[in-house]
């Protein structure tokens, strides 16, 4: 195609494209890099979650099973629920996106809590929806009243992460259900990171037909490559949902490892013990050298970095180490990197480079 005709076409389509590119986006890492960017899981799968993956490629020919039944009928016995109060998703990110598609029409208002997860810029812009952000209250309490009466009456659906990222921080499930009890709208609660957490709303699902939960098997499960998400909630609500998915979302492999995982969750229990003993280690590693870390209930660290370099200039600085960590596109939020757990090795190799850092940090300014 010639260059005049290619210019032609591309202009003649919707420019929405030129908004996304000034959307922050993760850099892609090569193989030698120590990734603590995506909050990924960096262990391998439990030996029988990895045979039902090997075995599963065994059934490729074979188009995965149509509305992802097992699957949900495993997650719905492991949650006490019944199979028409799940939907399974290629990642709960595909969840987040029907949400949009299916509750909003161009034009309505979302209310998010803020800062919260940054795709969900992407999907409001990309349904022509109003992403109203609300701000989390002092030490990221819950501010039920501003969602109860404030401008988020607007909102169609209010959305929260619980734990929040890139916060890590956690709401008693109280306040969640206070809000939800009390509010007319549907409240989307992302628990991603949750079984880094206390506590969970999921008891909450029978009880309150406004409440939609979201999961992931991508971090706590260490399967992100594999992508598996649920959506738990009201049988009309969850059905809304399926009703608008494209059918085969998931492959065979998603839905063998998803149902194996389901089976056998306790063989994580080192896994998640190892994430929040490592969590605490680099935490208190990291302030003993000036950084001031929130407290964290998930995968990851929310790191203030010491006064005078901004978070990109940390996240440079790394990067030239070959450790990757990620920048946010949040108000207040400019003078912080989110560094993801890793394995201990990981995190020492982080450590030593954030120690390195400072190291020539110190002797340039003695040299001026
Ligand atoms: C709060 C939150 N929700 C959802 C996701 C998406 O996870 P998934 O891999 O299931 O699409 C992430 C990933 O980082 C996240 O942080």
């Amino acid at each position: 195609m010639s260059d005049a005709k290619l210019q032609s076409v591309l202009s003649s389509l919707s420019q929405v494209h030129r908004q996304l590119n000034s959307l922050p986006s993760n850099a892609a890492a090569d193989d030698e890099c120590i990734k603590l960017n995506t909050n990924e899981n960096p262990f391998a799968l439990p030996a029988p979650v990895l045979e039902s993956a090997v075995a599963a490629l065994e059934r490729q020919y074979l188009y995965p099973e149509d509305d992802n039944v097992s699957l949900r009928d495993a997650a719905a016995a492991s949650y006490n629920l019944s199979r028409d109060q799940v939907i399974a998703g290629n990642g709960s990110s595909e969840l987040l996106s029907l949400i949009y598609k299916a509750f909003l029409d161009p034009g309505d208002t979302l209310a998010m809590l803020s800062p919260g997860f940054a795709y969900n810029h992407k999907l409001a812009l990309l349904q022509g929806a109003r992403l109203l952000e609300i701000r989390w209250g002092e030490t990221c309490l819950l501010p039920i009243r501003k969602l109860l009466f404030g401008p988020a009456k607007e909102a169609k659906f209010i959305l929260l992460a619980n734990p929040n990222n890139p916060t890590g921080t956690f709401v008693p499930i109280a306040d969640i259900e206070s809000l939800v009890a009390q509010s007319d709208r549907l409240i989307v609660v992302d628990e991603a990171y949750v079984d880094f957490a206390p506590d969970s709303a999921l008891r909450l699902v029978d009880r309150y037909p406004n409440l939609l939960l979201l999961r992931t098997f991508s971090k706590s499960y260490a399967a992100a490559g594999i992508r598996i998400g649920f959506g738990l909630g009201h049988p009309e609500v969850i059905g809304r949902l399926r009703n608008i998915q494209n059918m085969f979302n998931m492959n065979v492999i998603g839905h063998a490892v998803g149902v194996s995982i389901l089976a056998h969750q306790t063989a994580y229990a080192e896994n998640h013990r190892h994430i929040q003993y490592e969590r605490v280690r680099v935490n208190f590693a990291l302030s003993q050298l000036g950084f001031s870390v929130t407290p964290s209930h998930t995968n990851f660290l929310l790191v203030r970095v010491p006064a005078g370099r901004d978070g990109a200039w940390w996240q440079t600085c790394l990067k030239r180490k070959k450790i990757l960590v990620a920048v946010l596109p949040d108000e207040g939020l400019e003078d912080c990197i989110r560094v993801s757990i890793g394995t201990k090795p990981q995190m020492d190799a982080f450590l030593a480079a954030v120690e390195d850092i400072l190291g020539s940090e110190t002797s340039q300014r003695s040299a001026v």
